[in-house]
């Protein structure tokens, strides 16, 4: 029963120099790298991406800095791979969400600058697969 999330390690990690630690995290709970790929976004595909949260006062904001510079985009599969990656990350606000031990509860301090996405769901994740890696996308 394997399961299939799309993973972002978002532009404040990668200019952090976090990519090593989080892939590290990943591999070490246990989970698959099956795609893995540094490139800058285009406001398209972050407006894609991000289109629940269109008219939210966050939303401009959030667009701009996805895009601001490289994020690593992946995909990681295993059972549960979902939930478990969601784990890992940590509630969305680093400090009034996220516990210790988490990677946003490790590292972050500010909601938006929360170095990671996960999918929330296996729809969502179909959906972002097919966005970020389109010759993976859902038969
Ligand atoms: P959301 O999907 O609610 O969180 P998650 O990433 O945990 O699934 O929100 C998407 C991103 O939008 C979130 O990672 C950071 C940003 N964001 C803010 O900057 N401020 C906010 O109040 C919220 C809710 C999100
Ligand atoms: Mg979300």
């Amino acid at each position: 029963m394997t399961e299939r999330t799309l993973v972002l390690i978002k532009p404040d990690a990668v200019a952090r120099g976090y990519v090593g630690e989080i892939l590290g995290r990943i591999e070490r709970k246990g989970l698959t790298i099956s795609a893995l790929d540094l490139r800058t976004a285009p406001t398209d595909v972050a407006a894609t991406h991000y289109a629940e949260h269109e008219g939210r006062p966050f939303y401009p904001s959030l667009l701009e800095f996805i895009t601001s510079g490289p994020l690593v985009a992946a995909v990681l599969e295993g059972p549960r791979a979902i939930a478990a990656f969601r784990q890992l990350a940590g509630g969305t606000d680093p400090v009034e969400k996220a516990l210790p031990g988490t990677i946003r509860g490790d590292f972050g301090l500010e909601a938006q600058h929360n170095l990671v996405h996960g999918s929330d769901s296996v729809e969502s994740a179909e959906r972002e697969i097919g966005l970020w890696f389109p010759h993976l996308a859902s038969r």
